[in-house]
């Protein structure tokens, strides 16, 4: 062992030449310090080689470079059987500042005073080479449970409040069809996550922010904490289960919604800009209104005549688009199971007046139900104007050409019979019988200045001509 009076001879570990170069030169600037660097290494063997020819008392190693392996050096020289004061050492650039064992900066100052502290012989030094204030501090065990206990407290009052308050804000309208149960089961899982992971999130923060705030005057680091596996693999595994279970769990519920009855009322659900029409293949009715007996599952075929919309009655919970062509047709299933009045929205952005595209929908016990069929099969009119109004209100031409003048999406129908309209080609023409029918069979050829053309294509296709003809009987009544 060395005497106090001879010089601290210092072996660097490091692979790194200018690693040694950078201790060197902040000891040279502080000749006072009575240091003489022996040696350098990159290897325990080399170490332990040079622990017996070179004779060290301290060894600084490079924190900084992986080809060293420091938990070994600390273990060997400070654990072990040498019991050398060994020091992990991070070089900041430029040289005027270091970084020691637990990442806390230094200025050259402070390095002066610290390096102090190894020129005392090595048997007056507490046998950990660290000084006490620069080993971070372990929490204590109990303090961790304290915390624990504490954070986990508040993150189930979070929890149970928040679930609460999800569920007692009614954001879910009444329940009135079979397939609208699963549906809210799926709603109350979200539910339960949406608050468990919020109140995860927000407590941990609030109780962090709150509790482990930064004292005044501590400017020191955090510790440097390295990976925890028995936490990723608790954050992994959780939300795999969860995800499973969902997907599990929703495709059950996919099951329950489009389960078949094997008798279901049927009925055609046409959409158009911007109107509903409603036909009951069974009975022969076409209707601007839905109507449904409670209780009996509708097997709902949907489809539009022009541009992409969706069928949406929150209180069925279920929702399909409604596609135009032929081959797209669309199915949905829907079985009430509460009579009253709801209301039939569009879901689906289509155009000006998508807001109001909308219809009611009446859910009527079985025997109103049949009423309601009996006065709609019952009643057809002998006077051409009558059924032509009723016509024109079943295919939504009224939710574009107004009875009174007013202004909507097309020309009001008021008053036009006769009249000469100029066209967005410059000419000008006689609104007759060949007009109108022109107009309803090839929209879009003479369309009235001022408008755009967006009358339904497939319109003319579902109506005949003796409907046309009621049509037209209806429009020349509109004088
Ligand atoms: Cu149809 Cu929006």
């Amino acid at each position: 062992m060395n005497s106090p009076t001879d010089p601290l001879r210092i072996l660097i570990a490091s692979s790194h030449p200018l690693f040694a170069q950078g201790i060197s030169s902040l000891l040279e600037k502080r000749p006072e310090m009575d240091t003489e660097v022996v040696g350098m290494v990159s290897t325990i063997d080399e170490a332990m080689n040079a622990l017996q020819n070179l004779n060290p008392d301290l060894v600084i190693v490079d924190y900084d470079d992986d080809q060293v392996n420091r938990e070994e050096f600390l273990a060997r020289f400070v654990e072990g059987e040498g019991r050398l004061r060994v020091v992990l050492f991070s070089l900041k650039e430029g040289g005027d500042e270091a970084i020691v064992y637990d990442r806390r900066t230094m200025a050259a100052s402070q390095i002066e005073d610290w390096l102090d502290g190894w020129s005392q012989p090595a048997d007056e030094l507490d046998p950990h080479p660290v000084e006490p204030d620069l080993v971070p501090k372990q929490p204590k065990r109990r303090d961790s449970m304290r915390h624990i206990i504490f954070a986990g407290l508040l993150v189930a009052v979070l929890i149970v409040g928040s679930y609460f308050l999800l569920t007692t804000i009614e954001l879910l309208p009444e329940q009135a069809s079979l397939q609208a149960i699963p549906i809210d089961d799926l709603f109350r899982v979200d539910f339960i996550a949406i608050a468990v992971l919020f109140s995860l999130i927000v407590g941990l923060m609030l109780y962090s922010i709150i509790v482990f705030r930064r004292r005044k005057g501590d400017d020191s680091d955090g510790p440097h904490i390295e990976g925890n596996t028995k936490l990723e693999v608790v954050w992994t595994l959780v939300p795999l289960i969860f995800v499973l279970f969902l997907a599990y769990y929703g495709s059950a519920a996919l099951g329950k919604t489009t389960a078949a009855d094997p008798k279901p009322l049927r009925m055609d659900v046409v959409g158009s800009q911007w109107s509903w029409r409603f036909e009951y293949p069974d009975y022969g009715i076409i209707s601007t209104d839905m109507v449904m007996p409670v209780n009996k599952q509708a097997l709902l075929n949907l489809s539009s005549t022009d541009v992409i919309h969706s069928f949406w009655v929150p209180e069925f919970r279920v929702k399909q688009d409604l596609l135009p062509g032929d081959d797209f047709e669309r199915e949905l299933r829907v079985t009430p199971i509460e009579i009253g009045e709801y209301k039939l929205r569009c879901a689906e952005l289509c155009g000006r007046d998508h807001y109001n595209m909308l219809a009611p929908v009446t859910v009527l016990s079985q025997a109103d139900f049949d009423a309601w069929v009996q006065a709609q099969t019952g009643s057809v009119s002998d006077d051409p104007v009558v059924r032509g109004e009723a016509i024109a209100q079943q295919y939504g031409c009224l939710a574009c050409h107004s009875k009174d003048g007013s202004e909507l999406a097309g020309p009001t129908w008021a008053g036009v019979f006769g009249s000469e309209e100029a066209l967005d080609d410059g000419t000008s023409v006689t609104v007759d019988r060949a007009y109108i029918i022109k107009s309803i069979r090839e929209p879009g050829i003479q369309v009235v200045a001022g408008y755009q053309n967006i009358m339904p294509a497939g319109i003319g296709a579902d109506l005949t001509d003796e409907q046309i003809e009621d049509i037209i009987a209806f429009i020349e009544s509109l004088q």
